[in-house]
């Protein structure tokens, strides 16, 4: 049977394994889907082994081993370059190890399903971390009118917006420097994790914003939280892990999981 796991440390609580088999049993497919959890310091001697001693023929890549993965990659998508991170390895036939990044992708085909456009929006996006950098390509090719990332650390998001500067109308600053209200937000920093909350100003809210939290939970975030308290419209991560998996799947497959019925499924498995 064909075999792929999501690497990670920690791994336990990963929903991948239970997205993966919903998919394989939706196409009629059979494989298996498991967690490995190789030591912070040798992710590259944990997929080897997995590739040489297990016969795995592809693995998701998360927290912290993205960028260990672009490294160990013999051939890198122009995405996953840009992203400077993987998330997706393909052991190709010709034997060569193929990275690719899906976060991007996956988020902004969430935004579609979920009708959330960014076309001639103003868009700020919170973080400038691993996980902005991996969706900004993306987003600046849906050609909002502007776009800033604003992060605590405002050097951070200038040296971001430095990046992507050929892709659009992208400035960085510190959450002081935002001003004016925004058609869509995106929480793409840490702080829910730890429950805390960007310090955005009260009115940067458009009318009908649309507030994304990367992360998800059973329970909304701090973040969501406010936005709705605020007026807009909040949204949590959990349909940009859906719909990451289902490219990821169709890479390794060649099959596309129609990702419809899964979301209502994960949403239902977290309660
Ligand atoms: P990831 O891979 O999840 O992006 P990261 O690269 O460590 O992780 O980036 C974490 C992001 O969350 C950063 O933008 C960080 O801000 P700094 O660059 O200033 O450190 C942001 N972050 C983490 N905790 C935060 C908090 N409590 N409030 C605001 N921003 C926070």
């Amino acid at each position: 049977t064909a075999l792929y796991a999501v690497f990670g440390n920690p791994i336990k609580h990963s929903r991948s394994p239970q997205l993966h088999q919903a998919f394989a049993r939706q196409l009629g497919e059979s494989l298996r889907y498991e967690t490995r959890q190789p030591p912070v310091d040798d992710f590259a001697g944990g997929f080897r082994a997995f590739v040489e001693q297990e016969q795995g023929l592809g693995g998701n890549v998360t927290v912290p081993f993205k960028e260990d993965a672009l490294r160990l990659a013999d051939v890198v998508s122009e995405r996953a370059r840009q992203a400077g991170a993987v998330n997706t390895l393909i052991v190709g036939k010709d034997g060569r190890l193929y990275g690719d990044n899906t976060d991007g992708i996956g988020l902004v085909r969430d935004l579609d399903r979920q009708g959330i456009s960014l076309e001639g929006k103003r868009v700020l996006v919170l973080g400038a971390g691993g996980a902005v950098r991996g969706i900004l390509g993306p987003f600046l090719d849906r050609h909002p009118a502007v776009l800033m990332i604003a992060n605590r650390t405002a050097a951070k998001a200038q040296a971001l917006a430095e990046l992507f500067a050929e892709q659009g109308n992208v400035s960085g600053g510190g959450y002081d420097d935002v001003t004016g209200q925004w058609d869509v937000v995106l929480n793409g920093t840490s702080a829910s994790l730890s429950g805390a909350l960007p310090p955005l100003p009260v009115d940067c809210l458009a009318d009908g914003a649309v507030a994304y939290d990367m992360v998800y939970g059973a329970e909304p975030t701090p973040f969501m939280a406010w936005a709705s308290e605020h007026g807009a419209t909040a949204v949590d991560g959990l349909g940009m892990l859906v719909e990451q998996a289902a490219e990821a799947y169709l890479l390794w497959r060649n099959k596309r999981p129609d990702t419809a019925t899964i979301h209502a499924e994960m949403r239902a498995s977290l309660t």
